[in-house]
C-alpha cells in the first residue's frame, strides 16, 4: 500500500516507518521536525535499505500538506503529528487544539482532494481519565483531565462522525498506553527536545549521567510498592500495532478504537530496578511529592487488538530497559553529535 506518515520522523514514527519500509509498503514522510531529526530518517534509510519521499512541512500549512497529499495519493494515512506534553498542554491549552485538532482538520480535507478514505490515529489512553475500573477497555467512559488529553478525544470525536457521514471511510484509533525503549539496533530512539518528562527517557539519562538523580513523584499510592503503576509497551511492539492497524484498515470500514497495551502494570520501582540490571548501572532516586494530575495505576485490556488485529505485545520490561539502553549508552546527546 502507499502509507502517508505524518510525524514520521518523531520517536514513534521512526519506528513504525522501519515496520512499515520492512513490509514493503511504498511511504511519504511529511514532518516539520519541530519535535524530531531529519537524522532519524537517515538512519532508518540505512537501517532498512530502502527509500522513501519526505516532505518537510507543518500540519498547519494546509497547501502544503494538500499538495503533498495530491501528489502521493496515499491509500491510508497514518497521523502522528502532534503536541504531545500533558504539563505544557495545560500552560498553552489553545497551541495543542490548534495543532492537534486543527491540524488533523487540514489533514482530512486534504485526504479528501487526495482521495484517500483510510486512517490510523495515534490516539491515547489518556482519553480515558481517572479509572472507573481497571483494567481500561473500550467500553470505558472517555473523560480526559487535561487538553492534551481532551484533543486527543475532539480528534477521536471527528473521526466517528467523519466515518460516519462517508460509509466508505475507515479511521483506527490506536490508544497508546506507555511507549517505551527503542529499536534493537540502538540506532533509533526517543530524544527529547528538554529535560524529559515521562519516566524512561528520564531514568536512562541519569544512567547514562547526563542527570543526576531520579525524582519518585511519590510513593505513598495504594499500589504495591506505593509507587504509580502504568502498562509500558516496547515502542518495536507498538510499531507492529500500527502496520497491523494499517492492514485491517485495507479491508475494513468504519471506526474502530483500538486499546495498544500490555495488559501488565509496572511500578516506578519495577523500571527502576529492571534499567539497573540492564544497564548495571546504579540508578539513584530521591521519593518526592506526587505530580499533579498524576493517576495511581492504569493498565490496559488488550483483548480487541488480538481479536481484530492479530497482535499482542511480545516484549517485556527487561527488553524495554535493555534496548532503551543501548540506544542512549550509543547516543548519549541523542541524534546530536556526542
Ligand atoms: N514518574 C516519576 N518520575 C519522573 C517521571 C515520571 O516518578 O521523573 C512516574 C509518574 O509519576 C508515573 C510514571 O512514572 O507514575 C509514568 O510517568 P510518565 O510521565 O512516564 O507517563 P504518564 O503515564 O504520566 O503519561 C504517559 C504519556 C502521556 C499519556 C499517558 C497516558 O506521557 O502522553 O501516558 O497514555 F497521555
Amino acid at each position: 500500500m502507499r502509507v502517508f506518515l505524518t510525524g514520521g520522523a518523531g520517536y514513534i514514527g521512526s519506528h513504525t516507518l522501519l515496520e512499515v519500509l520492512s513490509q514493503d509498503h511504498e511511504v511519504c514522510v511529511y514532518d516539520d521536525f519541530s519535535n524530531s531529526e531529519p537524522e532519524a530518517l537517515n538512519r532508518v534509510a540505512k537501517l532498512t535499505n530502502r527509500s522513501f519521499e519526505t516532505v518537510e512541512g507543518d500540519v498547519l500549512d494546509r497547501p502544503k500538506m494538500r499538495q503533498a497529499l495530491i501528489d502521493f495519493r496515499p491509500d491510508v494515512v497514518v497521523h502522528f503529528a502532534g503536541k504531545k506534553a500533558v504539563g505544557e498542554s495545560t500552560e498553552k491549552p489553545l497551541m495543542y487544539y490548534r495543532n492537534n485538532v486543527e491540524g488533523t482538520l487540514s489533514l482530512l480535507e486534504g485526504m479528501e482532494a487526495a482521495g484517500c478514505k483510510r486512517i490510523v490515529f495515534s490516539s491515547s489512553a489518556t482519553v480515558y481519565g481517572d479509572p472507573h475500573y481497571l483494567p481500561y477497555d473500550e467500553a470505558h467512559p472517555l473523560a480526559p483531565t487535561n487538553p492534551y488529553g481532551m484533543t486527543k478525544y475532539m480528534v477521536e470525536l471527528i473521526l466517528k462522525d467523519w466515518c460516519t457521514a462517508q460509509d466508505d471511510n475507515t479511521a483506527v484509533l490506536l490508544r497508546y498506553f506507555n511507549p517505551v525503549g527503542a529499536h534493537e539496533s540502538g540506532e533509533i530512539g526517543e530524544d527529547p527536545n528538554d529535560i524529559p518528562n515521562n519516566l524512561m527517557p528520564f531514568v536512562s539519562q541519569v544512567a547514562v549521567g547526563r542527570l543526576e538523580k531520579l525524582r519518585v513523584f511519590g510513593a505513598d499510592y495504594e499500589t504495591p510498592d506505593g509507587t504509580g503503576v502504568r502498562d509500558y509497551i516496547h515502542v518495536v511492539d507498538l510499531a507492529k500495532a500500527h502496520a497491523a492497524a494499517i492492514g485491517f484498515a485495507g479491508d475494513h470500514k468504519g471506526c474502530e478504537a483500538i486499546n495498544v497495551g500490555s495488559g501488565q502494570g509496572s511500578s516506578v520501582l519495577d523500571v527502576v530496578r529492571a534499567f539497573e540490571g540492564a544497564s548495571g548501572r546504579n540508578i539513584p532516586y530521591d521519593v518526592v511529592e506526587r505530580r499533579a494530575g498524576d493517576i495511581a495505576e492504569f493498565y490496559a485490556d488488550p483483548t480487541k487488538a488480538y481479536n481484530l488485529l492479530g497482535w499482542k505485545t511480545e516484549c517485556d520490561l527487561a527488553d524495554m530497559c535493555g534496548s532503551a539502553w543501548k540506544w542512549q549508552s550509543q547516543n548519549p546527546n541523542g541524534y546530536k553529535p556526542n
